[in-house]
């Protein structure tokens, strides 16, 4: 659970993962949008990338007696602390990217450190976002919460432009709407933790 703030306002833990490995990733920029909006613009709300490159692929053979290799550890560490979760997920395929399946299901094995948690997923892609519906589905099973409203799907190729070249959110009204995601989750966590 967060720690408290000024006037006793909570302040919420967000950890964000993305489903890109891209170094330009659209998605990652919604991430790092997502970081500065916090700072800069809302009260009461700490988002953190939590880097998941570095998981090895799942195999339960890595396993010994409920430990897991030290990068999972530490992974399921950042995820136990975090308040609620933040996604960022490409479609690939219609559905989550490996990468992200990965991180879930790494953080699926008992104990399962997603359950509880609220949740919100953005998409930046070429389409119609239908990973976010896969991950919704995956979140009954990990017990996630997921905010329904607002939806976010970001046309990364539609104009006008919505990230430089390095993959940063630079539309003012993507930017916006991005916002309304990170307040409709922090409002949702504080309702879920029974602080609202
Ligand atoms: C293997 C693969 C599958 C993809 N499948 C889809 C898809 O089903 N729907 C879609 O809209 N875009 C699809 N794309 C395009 C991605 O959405 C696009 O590359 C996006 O920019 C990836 O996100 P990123 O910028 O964060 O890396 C696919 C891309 C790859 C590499």
């Amino acid at each position: 659970m967060g720690s408290y703030g000024t006037m006793s306002k909570p302040v919420i833990k967000v950890a964000a993962l993305c489903g890109s490995l891209r170094k330009a990733s659209f998605n990652g920029g919604l991430i790092r949008a997502a970081i500065e909006l916090s700072k800069e613009q809302i009260t009461g709300l700490h988002v953190e990338f939590i880097d998941t490159s570095s998981l090895p692929m799942l195999n339960t053979d890595l396993e010994d007696n409920g430990r897991f290799p030290a990068e999972v550890e530490e992974f399921r560490q950042k995820i136990l602390e975090a308040d609620c979760c933040f996604f960022a997920s490409p479609d690939y395929n219609y559905s989550v990217t490996p990468l992200l399946k990965n991180a879930l299901d790494w953080g699926s094995r008992p104990p399962n450190v997603w359950a509880g948690k609220a949740a919100a997923v953005v998409s930046a892609c070429g389409g119609g976002g239908r990973a976010q519906y896969h991950l919704r589905q995956i979140g009954v099973f990990l017990d996630l919460h997921f905010i329904n409203k607002p939806e976010y799907y970001l046309n990364a190729f539609q104009p006008p432009v919505k990230f430089n070249g390095d993959g940063d959110l630079i539309d003012s009204d993507a930017r916006e709407r991005l916002k309304q995601v990170l307040l409709s989750l922090q409002a949702f966590t504080l309702r879920i933790q029974g602080k609202s």
